[in-house]
């Protein structure tokens, strides 16, 4: 027999100042592969046209829907209602800016994200146009590409309680970010290089690895190996610095 499902979902709306944060709560009938997207857009077609929340791919690919699903970051559009009690409890990610409703602002952090690791390959060639591609061993490009398939929703950093307690760590999502160029041969910056953008509590030595950035990730980034590769990479780079024929 089909559900009745029951959503409290968060409302506010901080452009608004009559606006408080409160909970809403909607009942809906369930469909057979219903997932939460569906569900939401439901809601708003038949219930409240001014909820608001993000999607754009629908296939987990856009990282726009993640939110907070009954105390756990997750995206709406790959989570399943008959894979949820009757009772699911919606909130927006927690450390980006609110929209508002279930709408987070996760893209300017992600760009400045972006901008701290300085994400893009360092090299001193220059570009020839009519140069031929250069081979890359088959292992190393499904490496790098494994860590280029982070989509940018922002769970992981939602989930992380450094993150949520320091808003200037860079969270799983940088830290892999970086790692991805580390492991680029053709990115020619040294491990002193890399120290100066994460040997720091702000970057990898502010991580207590308790994991829940791997935990959440939607796309199963291997995050533990990066955070791992990066720690002692960095921690070894540390130990370089205090070498006294090393120091400045
Ligand atoms: S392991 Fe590090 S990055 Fe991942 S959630 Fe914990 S503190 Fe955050
Ligand atoms: S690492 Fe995973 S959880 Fe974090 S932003 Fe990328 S895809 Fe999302
Ligand atoms: S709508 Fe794109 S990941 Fe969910």
């Amino acid at each position: 027999m089909a559900r009745n499902l029951t959503f409290s979902i968060f409302r506010y709306n901080p452009q608004d100042p009559i606006s408080t944060p409160h909970t809403d709560t909607f009942v809906l009938d369930e469909t057979s592969h219903m997932t939460l997207f569906i569900a939401l857009n439901r809601i708003r077609e038949e219930q409240d046209p001014g909820l608001q929340f993000d999607f754009c791919c629908r296939a987990g690919i856009c990282g726009a829907c993640a939110m907070v699903i009954n105390g756990r970051p997750g995206l709406a559009c790959h989570t399943k209602t008959k894979d949820l009690p009757e009772n699911i409890t919606l909130m927006p990610l927690p450390f980006f800016t609110l929209v508002g409703d279930l709408s987070v602002d996760t893209g300017t952090w992600f760009r400045n994200m972006a901008q701290r690791v300085r994400s893009w390959v360092h090299t001193d060639k220059k570009f020839d146009p009519r140069a031929q591609e250069e081979p890359m061993d088959n292992a190393l490009a499904e490496e790098i590409y494994e860590l280029e398939r982070c989509i940018e929703c922002g769970c992981c950093v939602a989930a992380c309680g450094t993150a949520v307690m320091r808003p200037d760590f860079l969270g799983a999502a940088g830290l892999n970010r970086l790692a991805r160029f580390v492991i680029d041969p053709r990115d020619r910056r040294t491990e002193q290089d890399y120290f100066e953008i994460v040997g720091n509590d702000q970057g990898i030595f502010g991580c207590m690895g308790l994991l829940a950035c791997e935990d959440v990730c939607p796309k199963h980034l291997p995050l533990q190996d990066q955070l791992g590769m990066l720690r002692w990479k960095m921690g070894w780079a540390g130990v370089m610095n205090l070498l006294p024929w090393n120091r400045k």
